[in-house]
């Protein structure tokens, strides 16, 4: 299981899928991201399947969609429980 402190674990992966695109959220996304985990690292990846929430990125292996930063900094300390 991945350790969610260990550096080599910072990759974020921000959708670039067309409803995601079109909701231009993830600009907004990663900043709220850099905010809570500076040492984050962005990469794309395809639609994530939650296109009617937009703010889709995968982390860990898992697939969310929030814009909440209480939740995003859950997740990103290792709660799975989102
Ligand atoms: S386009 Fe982002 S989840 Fe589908």
């Amino acid at each position: 299981m991945p350790n969610p402190m260990n550096e080599t674990d910072c990759k974020i992966y921000i959708c670039c899928g067309t409803a995601c695109l079109a909701a231009d959220t993830q600009d907004k996304l990663k900043k709220i991201i850099k905010n809570l985990k500076p040492e984050a690292e962005f990469r794309t990846i395809k639609c994530l399947g939650k296109c009617e929430t937009n703010y889709a990125f995968q982390y860990m292996e898992k697939k969310y969609s929030t814009k909440n930063k209480e939740k995003i900094e859950k997740l990103l300390s290792g709660n799975k429980n989102l």
